[in-house]
């Protein structure tokens, strides 16, 4: 089969979240399936072409239409693609070379991410690169099924699109005008990509596309409801019959204790506890906390912001120190006043709190490594991967039961039997706090209990194999129509 995939972002080459993780895996997934040949199509963001280990050659240039303006567009390939994958950039100097900093926040996205959807079905049908199924991404790529359906039908004619959604809080908002101004649909689709009165791509993309999926089967049924859905719940409820939610897999390649050259000392789930320890000591060391190795480590790598429940743990955590002997690491930039707030902590109990306000990889790794428990208290999360990250790497999860935290982390009893990790309900600090006494009690007084649920997370199978084997099977039942 040939797929198309189409992303703003994808790992090694550019990522601002999970979605790039998503771009890095799935598509190799795909391509390790036999019979199939997979394309995926990346802006070409300077941060890309300024990367010396990111080699390409120009397959063509053409002029792409934007509204009623034409724009220089050109098509990158990578030299010998990645992991049996053909990878394309969208090279614009006007939209992406020649902008410095973050590759989204720009006054313009809407129109940037306007142009690289329609330049993919440009540069597909220019190439004559013509594929069975279009698998599109959150917002940015979510014009795709719409132009696909409105425009170019008759270059795609058996082409069925699958449109993702990773995260539903970004939608694609854009004033009515944008309509005639830049998306220049016909007419009839005024009405698919209408919301309130404005412009929502998202909602055209629910629409239009032959199916719609979600990262967690639990936060598919979320999606229902107004508390989850930021206004699109009416949408997808008249949509349901065709959402789907595949819950992601990790990199397990990437994610490998017994090989992560950013690790110290290496270990797997024969034996990991002399190889952990090790893990511990050194991160410890490295972030400034007292080197105790009996001491529980409770770690997060984390977005600073508060729907990743940071309010949640800022209620809870003087308590926590005060209740309890534990070491807390916090690592991710965000929400200044976060930032502020575990810094500040930091400084007040240097021998409990250690905060790492940067984007570090490689510490990241470390800290899957060393924590004894992670905490990801998230009010909502439509997947996350590094609660994945921390099981994989024998960290026991703490988690708010919602969405893939929910599919990904079903819960053990307080002697740490039945389950992966520990999971509240209700979101609230007084439940988070007992979900976290549960796990360092298990530490303190059931060691062996601990270690055997260690031992079961980084058993379990993360890898992409079963979700991209359940994405071949929507594709197909999408060639049927
Ligand atoms: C978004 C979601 C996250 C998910 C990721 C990959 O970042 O917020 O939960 O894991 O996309 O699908």
């Amino acid at each position: 089969m040939k797929i198309a995939i189409l992303a703003s972002e994808g790992a090694p080459f550019c990522k601002s979240g999970g979605l790039g993780d998503v771009m890095e895996a799935l598509p190799a997934a795909l391509a390790r399936i036999e019979g199939n040949e997979v394309l995926l199509i990346l802006p070409y963001y300077k941060r890309i072409k300024d990367n010396p280990k990111f080699k390409v050659r120009e397959l063509c240039h053409f002029e792409a239409g934007v509204g009623w303006r034409q724009a220089y567009a050109g098509i990158m390939e990578l030299e010998g693609g990645r992991e049996g994958v053909r990878v394309w950039f969208i090279d614009s100097e006007y939209y992406f070379g020649a902008r410095p900093g973050a590759i989204y926040g720009d006054i313009d996205d809407g129109e940037r991410f306007t142009f690289f959807s329609k330049s993919c079905l440009d540069a597909m049908a220019i190439q004559g690169w013509i594929p069975d199924v279009i698998q599109c991404n959150d917002w940015q790529t979510a014009l795709v099924p719409t132009y696909l359906k409105a425009m170019y039908s008759h270059l795609f004619p058996k082409t069925r699109c699958m449109y993702t959604i990773h995260n539903i809080e970004y939608q694609g908002w854009a004033n009515a005008s944008f309509f005639d101004d830049v998306l220049y649909l016909p007419w009839e689709y005024r009405g698919c990509m209408d919301m309130n009165g404005s412009v929502n791509m998202m909602k055209g993309a629910i629409e239009t596309a032959d199916l719609v999926t979600t990262v967690s089967e639990t936060y598919a049924r979320e999606l229902m409801y107004p508390y989850y859905a930021h206004g699109l719940d009416p949408i997808l409820s008249a949509a349901a019959w065709k959402l789907t939610g595949i819950t992601n897999g990790i990199d397990v390649g990437t994610f490998n204790p017994a090989t992560d050259p950013a690790l110290p000392a290496h270990y797997d789930s024969t034996s990991f506890i002399q190889g952990k320890a090790a893990c511990k000591a050194a991160l410890q060391y490295e972030v400034g906390l007292p080197v105790k190795p009996e001491v529980p480590l409770l770690v997060m790598v984390t977005r600073l912001a508060g729907h990743k429940g940071l309010d949640l743990l800022c209620y809870i955590i003087r308590r926590l120190l005060w209740e309890e002997d534990v070491q807390i690491l916090i690592l991710g930039t965000g929400e200044p006043h976060f930032e502020q707030f575990f810094r500040e902590l930091s400084r007040e109990y240097p021998d409990k709190v250690a905060a790492k306000i940067t984007f570090d990889l490689g510490l990241a790794a470390r800290i899957y490594a060393g924590g004894d428990v992670y905490l990801m208290p998230s009010k909502s999360e439509p997947c996350g991967l590094s609660q994945m990250n921390a099981m994989r790497y024998g960290t026991v999860p703490v988690v708010h039961a919602t969405g893939g935290l929910r599919d990904t982390v079903p819960p053990c009893d307080e002697h740490g039997k039945g389950g992966l990790g520990f999971t509240f309900q209700s979101y609230n600090g007084d439940d988070f706090h007992a979900a976290v006494s549960r796990a360092v009690h298990l530490y303190h007084h059931e060691r062996n209990n601990f270690r055997e649920l260690q031992k079961t997370c980084m058993e379990q199978d993360f890898s992409w194999d079963k979700p991209a084997a359940r994405y071949m099977n929507l594709f197909r039942q999408m060639l049927t129509w």
